[in-house]
């Protein structure tokens, strides 16, 4: 089969990654008989740098007539400053916004043989195995106003928290579907005891729920799931949250992976059904890490699963997703490692040759 895919490096160490993760999907597509047509696009830093704005409509475009977007990471600290007016981040929200990625999938895993890599006990983290549904495309991210100006007694600003029934149930739905197929319990985040949005979400949950009879809903309240992700994580199958509480437990969520560079990501535009292809957008869970670029250091499993993802709910290949997943495990349990999750005895690489190891598996 054919596929066209977008590649987005981005700023940082994306476009490392995506180079290592690039690849491994050519290797995927020599193997398996397909062809990953390629389309280069510029997000974030680097495109303001040389369009002036982080999105450019080309990037657009092509990313909305493809079979999917794999991108690196946006972010530079020299956009850093509160008085910057275009930012490396707008470029991923416009996308995420414009193609209605609504529903950000991130699953949690600690392999075995990565246990010592998380700073938590053995106990509390092996067998962890979750997934983590973040809603996207609305809340604080996105609500107006969204402002800052000057007033008689000093600067001032707003950001607007806003949702709306159908925007809750939809991403609550991709929750009950996916634990569904896994061990249907699903938690529900939200901040009931205090916020009017939370009062909502939890309603539509609630609602929702007697539609799923044969699955479990729990509601968690923000604060209290931050602390039973580390408390006990195995706790959880399936939790879905709105915009920004998901975006702060996922990275906490990495942790129990042993590294934020171990998080893949999948935004996508409706609920992943067996059989059926959506456009997706996939992305490591984890910045652009600008300390750490162009220096071949970056642990690229993250976007190399992320594409993993990919084959598996944008191109309909669930057996060469397999592969790719099956290949970094291989890799590992062989004792190769980037620093962020070197141990003592291990073998140190780069991202290069982490991506080369993967290909050489799949
Ligand atoms: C993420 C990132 C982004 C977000 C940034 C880069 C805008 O932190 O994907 O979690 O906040 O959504
Ligand atoms: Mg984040």
């Amino acid at each position: 089969m054919k596929f066209h895919i977008v590649v987005l490096p981005g700023d940082g160490i994306g476009p490392e990654i995506t180079g290592a993760t690039v690849d491994v999907l050519q290797t995927v597509g020599k193997k398996y008989g397909h062809t990953f047509e390629l389309y280069h696009g510029l997000i974030g830093g680097a495109a303001i740098d040389a369009t002036g704005v982080p999105l450019p409509p080309n990037v657009l475009k092509m990313s909305r007539k493809s079979d999917a977007v794999l991108m690196g990471a946006v972010g530079d600290p020299k956009f850093d400053a509160p008085g910057t007016k275009v930012r490396p981040e707008d470029g991923i929200l416009a996308l995420r916004k414009k193609l209605e990625l609504f529903a950000n999938l991130r699953p949690v895993k600690t392999l075995p043989m990565l246990v010592n890599a998380t700073n938590l006990k053995p106990e509390v983290v092996e067998g962890v195995d979750f997934i983590f549904v973040r809603e996207l495309t609305g809340g604080l991210y996105f609500g107006r106003p969204k402002k800052r100006w000057q007033t008689p007694k000093g600067w001032r600003a707003v950001d607007t928290m806003t949702y709306s029934e159908p925007e809750i149930e939809r991403i609550v739905r991709v929750g009950f579907e996916l634990a569904r197929g896994r061990q249907k319990k699903l938690v529900s985040v939200d901040k009931a005891n205090v916020l009017e949005c939370s009062r909502l979400w939890r309603q539509v949950a609630t609602e929702l729920s007697k539609s799923y009879p044969d699955v479990e809903l729990e509601h968690m309240l923000v604060d209290a799931t931050s602390m039973r992700l580390i408390q006990n994580p195995k706790h959880f199958d399936v939790i879905v949250s709105e915009n920004t509480f998901g975006d702060i437990l996922t990275d906490e969520a990495s942790m129990l992976a042993g590294s934020m560079g171990m998080l893949p990501s999948a935004s996508l535009a409706g609920v992943p059904q067996e059989g059926v292809r959506t456009l997706g957008l996939y992305e490591p869970a984890h910045g652009s890490a600008p300390r750490r670029a162009g220096l071949n250091m970056a642990n690229p499993i993250a976007t190399i699963l992320s594409m993993a993802m990919m084959l598996r709910y944008s191109c309909g290949l669930d057996r060469e997703a397999q592969a790719v997943e099956a290949a970094v495990i291989d890799v590992l349990n062989e004792g190769y490692r980037t620093y962020d999750i070197m141990d003592e005895g291990k073998k140190q690489v780069g991202t290069r040759e982490m991506g080369e190891l993967v290909a050489g598996k799949v």
